[in-house]
């Protein structure tokens, strides 16, 4: 009989980090980049929809059109949604790429000011056929890196959001080589201190109870909480992050090699487990030499949500892509690969935090009451 215990889904601060935040020093940069600006918002969302205002004023129109995946977060709309932005959801093949024949077509009759790539679960998409579409098109194209850690270069303007990756309460990056401070309206104030030190509260007895290798997953309170990350911050239209959040991720990202590292072992373990299964594979064939894996997103070959709610009575918190935009659930032959993705892709934590007896009972949980 396994022992049961609860996995964290995301990382959680040490002591020592937060002690080390009191002598940080504010507003260092999380890429220190000299070629190119960075803005800190609280939501990756924020970010976006900053870029989004920003391309508005550089080409001084007042509606645009954006063209964004069919596989995207709805929630991820709600900054920009209906302030004079046209979205169009472009269909995406089986392997997350663009479904560029489609896209070409429609760029004939019709071009987009801002196209929008994806890089899925820390995986590079097309970017070089992106670039050249949007460099043909005369349109501006945003690289969502939301659940990247760092690309290698940002030739294009990028948004990040650091809390899916580093142990932080909130945080959206907006990179661009040019400056825009002066087109973008920030609303509302930053990010409050209570919420970030209510997080950081959180995750410090979150962190002992695991330590404890307790199964608290189990107790009522916690029953949701456990397994979805609750953004500190709703969605108000770029607010900015509080200073403390910098000084939290500038501390980490000293360690982000470390970070990395150790994201890549976890994603190798857990894909030896699943391998030569019959049911289920990992979505990617290889983990390349570039990418740093949010989560291990596996493909389910039926009965997704079955095996999702069989881990989570089992205190692992799998998850699965958050709710598709309403324009993509009502269109479901333009957007079958998105909605099929949606229903066959399980996501399981591999952050930097799991220690190698977590990664042992998931690998055990998955091998001896799943497959
Ligand atoms: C691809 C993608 N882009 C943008 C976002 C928005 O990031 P945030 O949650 O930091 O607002 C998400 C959120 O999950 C996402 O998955």
């Amino acid at each position: 009989m396994l022992k049961s215990m609860t996995i964290h889904a995301f990382p959680a601060p040490s002591i020592k980090l937060i002690f080390k935040t009191f002598f940080t020093k504010n507003n260092v940069g999380l890429f220190n980049s000299e070629k190119a600006h960075e803005y800190f918002f609280s939501r990756g969302t924020c970010a976006l929809a900053a870029a989004i205002e920003y391309v508005m004023v550089k080409r001084r129109i007042e509606t645009i059109k954006v063209w964004l995946p069919g596989y995207f977060c709805a929630e991820a709309l709600v900054a920009f949604e209906g302030k004079n932005v046209r979205c169009y959801f472009y269909p995406i093949n089986k392997n997350l790429e663009p479904d560029w024949f489609v896209i070409e077509h429609k760029a004939k009759s019709e071009s987009p000011d801002i196209f929008i790539l994806v890089h899925y679960f820390g995986f590079i998409n097309s970017i070089v056929r992106a670039h050249q579409f949007s460099k043909r098109n005369n349109c501006e194209l945003i690289e969502d890196a939301c659940h990247v850690v760092k690309l290698e270069q940002h030739p294009h303007l990028t948004i990040y959001s650091p809390r899916k990756i580093y142990s932080i309460p909130e945080g959206g990056i907006l990179i661009s080589k040019e400056t825009i401070a002066s087109s973008i309206t920030t609303s509302g104030e930053p990010t409050s201190s209570r919420a970030v030190w209510s997080w950081l509260i959180k995750r410090l007895i979150q962190k002992l109870l695991v330590n404890l290798r307790t199964d608290w997953h189990s107790l009522a309170g916690f029953a949701v909480h456990w397994r979805a990350e609750q953004p500190i911050t709703d969605l108000s239209c770029n607010r900015l992050a509080n200073n403390y959040t910098k000084k939290i991720v500038t501390e980490q990202v000293n360690e982000t090699e470390r970070i990395i590292d150790q994201r890549r072992k976890n994603y190798a373990s857990l894909a030896q487990v699943v391998e030569g299964k019959e049911s289920v594979k990992p979505f990617f064939s290889h983990l390349p030499d570039n990418v740093c894996p949010y989560v291990f997103p596996l493909l389910v070959h039926s009965n997704k949500s079955v095996l999702e709610r069989k881990l989570h009575l089992l205190g692992i918190p799998a998850s699965s892509w958050p709710a598709l935009p309403l324009a993509v659930n009502v269109n479901q032959i333009e957007h079958s690969n998105a909605i099929w993705l949606k229903q066959h892709i399980l996501l399981l934590p591999l952050h930097q935090d799991l220690k190698s007896h977590q990664i042992e009972y998931m690998s055990k949980c998955i091998e001896k009451y799943v497959l």
